[in-house]
């Protein structure tokens, strides 16, 4: 299946008459989506082996929400660190892979195997019917990207997003990697991103607003005049992948929902070179920047401690004698 939306723009002079048939210039018509991403053949559905316990959308598609407590027990916690620390060694794993030529199909295979083989289910795989077990989100692209048979060129930058469910809970964290040589305006957003989201994480402490979160990567990204996303927060997650609790990464006042202990969600900005505008590609996954300029991401789950934070998705090793690990 196909999930294109535009053809390659082919090397064209900017008085030619357009590719696409308009009758147009180019430089009047499609010129201004050279150097784009666009999008590549999908492929066929992958299955998990029955065995394997999923999430209650597998079958469907449709994420049923309930009424998940925001406050977790010390059970579900113990099974959250599980989670998410699979979650990180598999992204880390991924991004290993990362390299001029590979396809973002490639990685969602990779990741798909590596999933499973730990007899976890990937989160992403049927979600709201999106058709693979990883985001992978080039260039401009924010977040969402679909797997496909585009090859990665030196130069892009790509973001993974990782999560994995196990022990019936999910684990998410995504990372933003570098395609051989990368120009250093873009090396830059990718550090500095990284930079909000530890700064985000960093605020996390109880009796705070989650506002603080949204206004200390805020403050950071714009020391550089970049455009913090708006559209795409972080989340409550647990038992569900995403619960009704959402995380702003700009500065909210109404944000005042207090943070509590035994909270646990996600921190996970979006950043460009832009605007925070985005778009959604005709997939309706695909979200790109309004702008067409590079954004970056990072994302941990955190849980909130009694004196600070925590992060689930910090990789290492996982406790053999713990009793729900098989
Ligand atoms: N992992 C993403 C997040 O951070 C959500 C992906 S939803 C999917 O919230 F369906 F695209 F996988
Ligand atoms: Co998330
Ligand atoms: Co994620």
């Amino acid at each position: 299946m196909t999930s294109s939306t535009i053809a390659p723009p082919a090397s064209l002079s900017a008085n030619d008459p357009c590719w696409c048939g308009s009758g147009r210039k180019y430089k009047r018509c499609h010129k201004h989506l050279e150097g784009r991403i666009v999008a590549g053949e999908v492929s066929p559905y992958r299955p998990v082996p029955a065995h394997i316990p999923r999430p209650p959308y597998a079958e469907t598609g449709i994420p049923v929400r309930w009424d998940e407590p925001r406050i977790k027990s010390p059970e579900i916690i113990e099974k959250m660190r599980f989670a998410g620390i699979l979650a990180a060694e598999i992204l880390r794993k991924a991004g290993e892979k990362v390299a001029p030529g590979v396809t973002t199909e490639e990685i969602d295979e990779y990741v798909h195997q590596l999933t499973i083989d730990a007899d976890a289910y990937p989160s992403p795989l049927n979600y709201g019917h999106f058709p693979k077990s990883v985001c992978t989100s080039v260039n401009e692209v924010i977040c969402h990207g679909i797997p496909d048979s585009r090859a990665l060129l030196d130069g892009d930058i790509i973001n993974l997003d990782v999560t994995c469910f196990i022990n019936g809970v999910h684990g998410d964290t995504n990372a933003t990697f570098l395609v051989g040589n990368v120009d250093p305006a873009s090396r830059q957003l990718v550090k500095v991103t990284e930079e909000c989201m530890w700064l985000g994480i960093e605020s996390v402490k109880p009796g705070r607003p989650f506002s603080d979160i949204g206004k200390a990567i805020e403050t950071h990204a714009k020391k550089f005049r970049y455009g913090v996303i708006r559209s795409f927060v972080g989340h409550g997650i647990g038992e569900q992948f995403h619960t009704d609790l959402q995380i702003a990464h700009y500065f909210d006042p109404r944000a005042t929902t207090v943070m509590r202990p035994g909270m646990t969600f996600t921190i996970e900005p979006m950043i460009s070179l832009g605007g925070w505008q985005n778009k959604t590609w005709p997939d309706h996954w695909t979200a790109v920047t309004a702008d067409g300029k590079r954004t970056a991401q990072y994302e941990h789950t955190i849980l909130v401690t009694d004196d600070g934070h925590d992060v689930l998705t910090a990789p290492g090793a996982v406790s053999p004698s713990a009793p729900w690990t098989r």
